[in-house]
Order: C-alpha cells, then structure tokens, then sequence
C-alpha cells in the first residue's frame, strides 16, 4: 500500500482537492442507473463516491455494485465541490477496491437494546457511540491536563486488594492462590499512601462494585479518578472538585461546541456550569426533602435515585451535600470538629438527576481516631496494617475525591443510561462481549 491516502476531514475541510485516495468502511450505498453512490467513512468523517460505469474499470464497478454496509475499501479518485452532496464535496471514483467484503452486517435500524448489547463489539462503530467516546476522550484528556497544570502526578495503584474501601456489600471477591483478595473498590487508600512523597497526585483507574441491582446510573466496572492533596481541607477539596468540573465543561462547550451538536446537546447548557456551586448541609437536606415530598425523610437516610432527582431537576449545575453524619459513610473520613457526630465530607450531585458525580472528604489523619472508627466499623485491622502505619510516620491533614468518568460523561452528554458512556458496559447481567 505505498499510497499516500487522505483522510475524509481534510477534503471536507477543502484543504485537498485533485487525485486523492482514501481508506474506509461502506457508510451508506445507494445505486441508480449506471451509477453506485456509495458513502465512506474513516475515523474522520464521511464523504460520497459517485462510482460511474463509464468512468471506472469493470472490476471497480462490480465491487461498488456488491459492497456490503461496513465493508473495508479504498477510493481514487478526484474531488469535486458539489452542493448537493452531504458535506459539499465528493469523489468521482476512478477505482473502487476492495480490502474486505466480509458480509452482510447484521445490524439494521430499530434493533432491540439487548440486542445492540450483544453486538456491542460492532454496534460501536456506530455514529452516536463513535460521537459519545469521542466526547468522551476529550473530557478524560482535559480533566488529566487540569491536574497536570496543577504540578499533579499521575500514580498506578493496584487493582487486587485486601483492603476493601467501601464497605463490603459491593466487594467482588477473588482466590488469590488460596487467599481471599477483591478487585478494588477506590484506589484512595493507596492513593494517601503516594501523597507523602508526591504531595499531590491523582490515580485514574478502574473501580469495581459488585451492584446488586440494575440502574441507569451504575456499572460494575467504571472508571474513577482519583486525586489526593497533602495539606488540602475538605474546603480546599471541594474548591478543587468545582474549578474541575467548571474547566472540563467550558473547555468541551467551547472547543467541541459542533460535537455536541451532533450528540443534539445544545452548549450552552455546559457554559451555565461555573462555580461556585450550590452547597447544602445534610443537615438542612432533611426539611428540603420534607418540602419537596418526601416526608419520611430523616436523619441518617441516603438520598435514593427519586430524591436525587427531586432535589437537582431545576438546577444548572452541580451541588454539594456535605457533613452527613458519620454512620452514613465510609470509616476513614474525618470528623468535623465543629460539629461533631458529622463527617467532613461531600457528595457532588450533578443537575437534572443524573445522580452523583464525585464523593469526597477530608481523611481522618490521627492514627488513635483512626484507630476507634476501624474498631467501630468492625473492620479487620490486621488488612489495613499499612494504612495505618502511614499515621505513624509524619501523617499530615490531607483530602482527596473519587470522580466516576461515566458519571461525568453520563451529565455532559445527558444519555439516559451509563452504559452508553463506556465502550463495553459491565452490569449484574451482562459481561459479554
Ligand atoms: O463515593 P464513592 O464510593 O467514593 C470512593 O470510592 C472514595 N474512596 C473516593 C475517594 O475519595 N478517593 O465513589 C466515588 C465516585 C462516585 O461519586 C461515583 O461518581 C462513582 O465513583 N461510582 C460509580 N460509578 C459507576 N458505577 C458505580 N457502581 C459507581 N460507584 C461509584
Ligand atoms: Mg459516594
């Protein structure tokens, strides 16, 4: 293939015009009379090949007559301006190859959900999922550069544990040669364990929660990032998770304003998102949720998927829920001095229900308070020896946060489900393909 070939967004963008070849796959086809119009695709965009009997060889045009949606091809051919083509350009073909026929793609339009599931492996070349990941590595690569501009440090924790850091409802277990192990829940007891020598890092891996049940808003197996800040107060912590997300909502509303078009997402509503955000203490939640309903809400309950969406349906951006009290969350979060029997800690809830985005808190750093929370949660001290031997050794006050990229994705794109925010969704009933 010593051909130097074109990619489709440089035609369309009118930066080459003349001979060109391009690769693709078979987008579209459609034939009249003596002519084969067929639409390819690269990773680029889409462009049509006007096949014509009398102006290509024989072979040529029985390729074009017999190619199938999704098959592998390759195009010379000259381009032409012309209105009436989608894109306003396309290529009079001089020949048409084949690379791969292959055969009749097997998805169609209006195709059950389950089965788009089961053909997840070619329903992602699809222009929707193809747009979502797009956005998707776009919002991954500026949330990495908002923590790189930071003087951040990107760490590797590992992905087979014996602490479990959630609580062990969601723990999925393993046979580590005859040991008990799980897969991680959160990185972020690794995570405190980096901060003494880097001060500021962040892990972005994946998490795994065994879910019981089926939502819209949880998966299996997500990705999380992570970051923990040496010295930071959960008020440093929750200054630092809103400038985020205001960044990474600007950034996708201005550079990537005809994506989100394409995803029919109006910009605008991602501009909206700045900080300061909205902020409420669980305190004052429970005569919100009173107001808005929910009448049998009290202290010490968790906000369900139908308070969630009560409470952020008319909101623009993001709130915080913070100081819950301590039996509510997870053993290592500081208590607040001020007000004691609450923990310094905040869940972000994102607008118009699409659930939490980020949990994050301020670490209980005093290895005797550690110590009576690990006891009180019942925890078995022996698997979390190291955790708490980093209390021993020049402990500092610090916090950190765990952000689901789905989560995020999930809001941005406002889909109805996260499994259209990551390439091969793991939920309770699915781990194929
Ligand atoms: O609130 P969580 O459980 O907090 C932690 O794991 C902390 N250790 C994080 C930290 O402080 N370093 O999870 C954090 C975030 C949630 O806010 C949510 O965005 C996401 O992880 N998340 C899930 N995303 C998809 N599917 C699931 N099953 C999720 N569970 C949590
Ligand atoms: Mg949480």
């Amino acid at each position: 293939m010593g051909n130097v070939f074109t990619s489709i967004s440089e035609i369309l963008g009118g930066k080459k015009t003349g001979e060109v070849a391009i690769r693709g796959w078979v987008y579209r086809k459609r034939s009249s009379g003596g002519m084969h119009f067929v639409v390819v695709r690269d990773s680029t965009g889409v462009i049509q090949c006007a096949v014509k009997k009398d102006v290509v060889d024989a072979k040529s045009f029985e390729n074009a007559e017999k190619v199938f949606i999704e098959s592998s091809v390759i195009v010379n051919g000259e381009v032409k301006e012309d209105n009436r083509a989608p894109g306003g350009y396309e290529i009079q073909a001089k020949q048409f190859e084949l690379v791969h026929l292959g055969e009749a793609f097997p998805i169609a339009k209006d195709q059950s959900v389950e089965f788009l599931l089961d053909t997840r492996h070619l329903w992602l070349r699809s222009q929707k999922l193809t747009n979502i990941m797009k956005a998707r590595d776009y919002i991954v690569r500026y949330l990495r550069e908002f923590f790189y501009n930071k003087g951040f440090r990107e760490l590797s924790p590992p992905i087979i544990t014996r602490a479990g850091c959630e609580g062990g409802s969601t723990l999925f277990k393993l046979d580590y040669f005859g040991k008990e192990a799980y897969l991680t829940q959160s990185g972020q007891l690794y995570n405190e364990a980096f901060i003494t020598a880097f001060e500021k890092v962040f892990i972005l891996a994946p998490s795994f929660r065994a879910e019981q049940s089926r939502t819209v808003r949880h998966l299996c197996e997500y990705w999380h990032l992570e970051p923990e800040m040496a010295w930071y107060s959960q008020e440093d912590n929750m200054k630092l998770q809103e400038e985020m997300v205001e960044e990474v909502c600007q950034r996708m509303a201005s550079e990537h304003a005809d994506l989100l078009k394409e995803l029919g997402l109006e910009p605008d509503r991602l501009k909206k998102v700045k900080a300061p955000f909205p902020r409420i203490d669980y305190e004052e939640l429970i005569p919100k949720m009173h107001e808005l309903g929910f009448k049998k809400f009290k202290w010490g309950d968790d906000l369900g998927s139908d308070e969630e969406a009560a409470l952020t349906k008319e909101l623009e951006k993001p709130i915080f829920i913070h100081n819950f009290p301590k039996g509510m969350k997870a053993f290592y979060m500081r208590e607040d001095p001020e007000k004691p029997g609450t923990v310094l800690a905040s869940d972000l809830q994102a607008p118009g229900g699409h659930g939490e985005l980020i949990g994050g808190s301020e670490r209980i750093w005093e290895m005797d308070e550690l110590l009576a929370r690990m006891r009180e949660e019942k925890l078995r001290i022996e698997d979390y020896q190291w955790y708490v031997d980093l209390r021993r050794y020049g402990s500092v006050p610090h916090s950190g946060f765990g952000l689901g990229i789905e989560r995020l994705v999930k809001w941005m794109l406002n889909l109805d489900h996260i499994r259209d925010a990551i390439p091969f969704p793991r939920v309770i009933n699915r781990v194929y393909p």
